[in-house]
């Protein structure tokens, strides 16, 4: 098997920025109660008429020229998202038709906030096997389009924003260990209830605001302190490593207390944890690969470093990744 590692990274942010400010004149919240209760200050979201493929084509283009390849050496497109453009076809294939990605497959993965990391363990696997030699992943939301904006339970959380890796054989360190996993048995603790075959759109659907996203916070916060602790301790027993080797930790950005909780489990110190929540809040697939992007740019991740990226999101669904930078 071939040794697959992350050469080309790009993220792209949409330019308006919505405050805690700006929500306290939304909905019955403070700048406080957000702050304490989920580290988040402020999120990025798109204009009317940008969709999730805007963001995602952005930050594609620039993990491309990252990675020094040109949209034709491309064999696999991959998009992570739970809010594509419309419900079919995939956003990975407007993404190849825009990038004029000749050569390339393209399929979206619904894994939630587990996405990203669903899609570098699919993407190294064909690579690995010498089917394909260079793949794009993408993690791109727009949550803003499914928030209800009268419901402060949900929609101080979320933002939008995409990240997109390159991968591609590597001679010396990348992917060692991925882990995935998922308990179907909680589907109903957070979901967008119709809009589906289940509760196909009618009035009355858009009247009782089925179309937005709905969550029991609270029940899903013990859950995911610990499978991303389970999650995190499974993926680095495969690596044959400890925590003593992981130079820096990605988790998913859900809540600044879910991953200091899952940091102390671990016995990783604050210092090794890389966040964006405060600046971009809770982006989902998007999550995870955006802070991947920007640890790297602010020189974070040092060649040679171990990271691990640990991400759990709506199915449940979670995933682990311990890689050689
Ligand atoms: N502003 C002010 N008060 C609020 C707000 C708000 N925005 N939202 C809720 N409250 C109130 C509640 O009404 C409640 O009031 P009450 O005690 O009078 O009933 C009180 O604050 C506490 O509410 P909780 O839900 O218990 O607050 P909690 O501390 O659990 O925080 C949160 C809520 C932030 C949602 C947290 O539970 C969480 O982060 N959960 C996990 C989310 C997660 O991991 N999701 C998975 C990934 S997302 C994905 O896959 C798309």
């Amino acid at each position: 098997m071939k040794k697959v590692g992350i050469v080309g990274l790009g993220e792209y942010l949409p330019e308006k920025i919505l405050t805690n400010a700006d929500l306290e004149k939304i909905v019955d919240t403070s700048d406080e109660w957000i702050t304490t209760r989920t580290g988040i200050k402020e999120r990025h979201l798109v204009q009317e008429g940008q969709a999730t493929s805007d963001l995602a084509f952005l930050a594609a283009q620039k993990a491309l020229k990252n990675a020094n390849l040109k949209p034709e050496d491309l064999d696999l497109i991959l998009v992570a998202t739970i809010t594509p453009d419309m419900p079919f076809p995939a956003v990975a294939a407007i993404i190849q038709d825009k990038l004029g990605a000749k050569h390339a497959a393209a399929f979206d993965i619904s894994a939630a906030c587990a996405g990203f990391v669903y899609g570098i363990s699919v993407a190294e696997k064909f690579i690995a096997s010498s089917v394909y030699k260079n793949a794009l992943v993408i993690g791109a939301e727009t949550l803003s389009s499914v928030t209800d904006w009268q419901d402060r339970n949900t929609c101080v959380l979320f933002g939008d924003g995409a990240g997109a890796v390159v991968l591609s054989e590597v001679k010396k360190g990348g992917i060692i260990s991925t882990y995935l996993g998922c308990d179907g048995s909680k589907v109903g603790i957070l979901n967008l209830p119709a809009g589906g075959s289940r509760n196909p759109a009618t009035t009355e659907t858009v009247r009782n605001r089925q179309h937005y996203l709905k969550m029991q916070g609270n029940e899903l916060f013990k859950i995911a302190v610990n499978t991303m602790t389970e999650a995190a301790q499974t993926v680095l027993k495969q690596a044959g490593m400890t925590f003593s080797d992981v130079d820096l930790i990605i988790p998913h950005q859900a809540n600044e207390r879910i991953i200091m909780a899952v940091a102390k489990k671990l016995g990783i110190p604050k210092e090794r944890v890389y966040l964006n929540i405060e600046r971009c809040g809770n982006m989902s697939s998007a999550s995870t690969v955006t802070a991947l992007c920007e640890a790297v740019e602010e020189g974070k991740v040092k060649k040679g470093d171990i990271i691990l990226l640990d991400a759990f999101g709506a199915g449940l669904v979670w995933g682990a990744c311990v890689i050689e930078w």
